[in-house]
């Protein structure tokens, strides 16, 4: 059975105290228990970065939610995928970012020749809160001399104003 956007935004969950009291956690996986909510999402996606009428060289994607989908954008664009990696995880020379988390400082990284000088870039993540680590990946591509020209999530946590920490411009399915 085809989803439509709105039955396939009716499938996060919301998860109080999870991962600890306070947070109430959105919970993107059920979307992933229905095949076709899964097209439907990435078809959703794929609709509004062709709609911006710009040439997208690279999607990058986040560790690790942002490893779900993103591929399948990639895919649907016929342009490769790079993930960010938090540090240690990937092999060869890397570029490297120090950000800040709820607990800490934290790393993330990206394989040095993952994208090329110039080339247009779209960052996906499952969900934007307080913006460090998408600013993260905005900053890691802006050492390789990549533009990005689209952060795109599935949710944008409302009040945080996590766009404000961005360069590029946001798109969220869904906020809340
Ligand atoms: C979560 C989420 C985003 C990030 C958003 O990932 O998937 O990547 O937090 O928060 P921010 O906007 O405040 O930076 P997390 O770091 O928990 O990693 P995970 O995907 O491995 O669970
Ligand atoms: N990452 C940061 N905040 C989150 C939240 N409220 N739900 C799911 N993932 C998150």
């Amino acid at each position: 059975m085809p989803y439509t956007i709105e039955q396939v935004k009716a499938l996060v969950r919301e998860f109080p105290d999870f991962p600890s009291e306070g947070i109430l956690f959105r919970d993107i996986f059920p979307i992933f228990r229905h095949p076709e909510a899964v097209e439907c999402l990435v078809n959703h996606f794929v609709d509004y970065i062709k709609a911006l009428g710009k040439a997208v060289d690279v999607v990058v994607g986040l560790d690790a939610r942002g490893f779900l989908f993103g591929p399948l954008i990639a895919i649907k664009l016929g342009v490769p995928f790079a993930p960010v990696r938090k540090r240690g995880k990937l092999p060869g020379q890397v570029v490297s970012v120090t950000y800040m988390k709820e607990y800490g400082p934290d790393v993330f990284e990206m394989q040095a020749d993952a994208i090329e000088s110039g080339k247009n870039v779209v960052i996906v993540d499952d969900l934007l809160a307080t913006g460090g680590s998408c600013k993260a990946a905005e900053d890691l591509v802006a050492q390789m001399n990549g533009k990005v020209i689209l952060n795109a999530f599935v949710i944008s946590l409302a009040g945080l104003e996590g766009d404000k920490k961005l360069r590029a411009p946001v798109y969220a399915l869904m906020e809340c």
